[in-house]
């Protein structure tokens, strides 16, 4: 089936998915959804989707269009063209790479097909400062799990995220960080593959996986487009045309949970999972950008099939010397090697300690793919502890294949961040289904008191009514491991939302955004203003 319009797209998953467990008002709501101003007044033609990170001088944009293309489509950015690169090999996504582009300047962009049609309105996009210069503030919105397919069970309808993101680009962020599980179809874990990609239902929305077979170019392609598209294309549209996104993936995007019996252990990914995630990164959201501090050969970085030095799971968000944000993907290099076991690696890792001891920028955060902080029991986290008794974790009972080391990275990391002077100790991480704020005050046998590590859990966008830590599969909220002391300011609220980060040369202030789908409409969500807003300065 194909759709000619993103609309056309959105209302016929709308109308499937309400045979699926999900309120049925809320479709309906959902389908009245009215869009934005900014996204009728735009024409965004044969786009169907359309994702852009930059940096000081790049600027790196994936699209998909509602048809195959013919030939080979431009960009223009202001007077330089830039030709597109094949994502797929039918023609619908492709990706565009220009460099050479001056610092904080806002550049015109249009896409013009083979033929020179005009591919959609032409629109706008800022490169960032130098890495030189000192801005005076920066926005940046945080959320985290914004993936689930429509046609499934138990997610939020596409239209309704969508929403809650153009609430959060209403607060006019100048970048975004989409902390990971962009796409839920899993298809090993031995719980949740039953309920996702290996379940009947999901085999009959996309097809079945060879899993020795090649990705692209094959049966397989049509089955990942089917399964992921459905996940991000109605979620994002055009609607982040002119805002730089940093998209991170976590287990869900390797195409399953995280995940360890003594049948299987989902991670690190196998093969056939890297090929599924890095066919999904490729043809829907890009890739990090080359950072003048961030080593060009780390772990997935500079593959010859990508674009020119980009990194596939390690990124920057340098913005002059007021901030820098460090992202990092921990599952798609850990290790299972008992003490001596990572998640980051260690050429990762020195690149994290690196730039926390640097004193060259103001502010600097680091934002893992998996929360400090806090624990739902999961074997894929920092710690050791399992669910206990009446909801409670415990570590008197070991964790099945949890490896010791790292919980030995985290308190590297942890002192680290904590030994910043001069700045706040700041962690914004994702996988957690929750909004929350503590300061760890120690972890493990490490005395943080003398500057605690603000950790926060940044908001879920995506989760449906079974997914939450203490309705989901382990029945547990999220709580403070033993390993941890943690004052917690806001305690895991198990809702929708995200949160904003304001840097200034003195401070950063966070504001935490949330919407209740069991109180609120969706039209609440046009109006939503912060919960809890936390003034973090810089100690003097
Ligand atoms: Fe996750």
């Amino acid at each position: 089936m194909r759709f000619t319009t993103r609309r056309e797209f959105l209302r016929a998953s709308t109308a499937a998915a309400l045979s699926a467990a999900v309120p049925v008002d809320l479709f309906a709501q959902a389908a009245a959804a009215v869009p934005s101003a900014s996204s009728s007044a735009w024409d965004s033609g044969s786009v169907s989707h359309l994702l852009p990170t930059v940096s000081d001088t790049r600027m790196l944009i994936k699209a998909s269009f509602n048809a195959p293309l013919e030939g080979t489509p431009r960009l223009r950015v202001d007077d330089h063209t830039v030709q597109g690169r094949m994502a797929d090999t039918r023609g619908e996504h492709w990706h565009f790479y220009a460099t050479q582009l001056l610092p904080g300047r806002r550049y015109p962009l249009s896409l013009i097909s083979s033929t020179g049609r005009s591919l959609c309105q032409p629109w706008e996009l800022a490169t960032f400062p130098s890495p030189d210069e000192h801005p005076q503030k920066l926005r940046v919105l945080f959320y985290t799990c914004a993936g689930g397919h429509a046609l499934m069970t138990d997610f939020l309808p596409p239209a309704v995220r969508n929403r809650l993101l153009r609430r959060g680009l209403a607060f006019q962020p100048d970048a975004v960080v989409a902390n990971g599980d962009h796409v839920y179809w899993d298809l090993l874990s031995p719980r949740t593959s039953r309920i996702s990609g290996a379940s009947p239902r999901g085999e009959k929305i996309a097809g079945k996986f060879d899993r020795a077979g090649v990705v692209l170019g094959g049966n397989n392609e049509a089955v990942l487009k089917r399964a992921a598209g459905p996940q991000i294309v109605p979620v994002y549209g055009t609607d982040f045309r002119s805002t730089p996104v940093f998209f991170l993936q976590d287990d869900h995007d390797y195409f399953d949970n995280d995940a360890a019996t003594d049948e299987i252990i989902t991670f690190p990914p196998s093969y056939f999972m890297l090929q599924l995630a890095r066919a999904t990164q490729n043809m829907y959201y890009p890739e990090f950008l080359p950072d003048v501090a961030r080593p060009l050969g780390l772990p997935w970085s500079s593959a010859a099939d990508r674009a020119s030095g980009v990194s596939e799971c390690f990124g920057t968000i340098r913005y002059g010397r007021l901030a820098e944000i460090l992202l990092y993907d921990i599952r798609r290099t850990q290790t299972l090697a008992g003490p001596s076991a990572v998640f980051v690696d260690p050429e990762a890792e020195k690149w994290l300690m690196a730039r926390t001891s640097a004193t060259d920028v103001t502010h600097v955060v680091h934002a893992p793919s998996n929360p400090p902080g806090w624990s739902a029991g999961k074997w894929g986290e920092w710690y050791p502890d399992v669910t206990g008794s009446n909801r409670t974790l415990t570590t008197a009972r070991p964790k099945a294949y949890w490896q010791s080391g790292w919980l030995k990275q985290h308190d590297r990391l942890m002192q680290a961040i904590s030994a910043m002077r001069g700045r706040v100790p700041l962690v914004i991480s994702g996988d957690m289904h929750a909004i929350a704020m503590g300061r760890m005050m120690r972890s493990g046998a490490l005395d943080l008191t003398a500057n605690p590590v603000n950790v926060v859990l940044s908001g879920p966008v995506g989760t449906g009514a079974s997914g939450w830590p203490s309705t989901g599969l382990r029945g547990t909220p999220a709580q403070p491991p033993t390993h941890l002391d943690l004052d917690e300011q806001v305690k895991p609220i198990e809702q929708h939302g995200f949160t904003l980060a304001d840097f200034t040369p003195d401070k950063i202030v966070l504001q935490f955004v949330k919407w209740d789908v069991k109180t609120q409409s969706v039209k609440d969500i046009d109006a939503l203003q912060p919960f809890h807003t936390a003034e973090l300065h810089r100690p003097t």
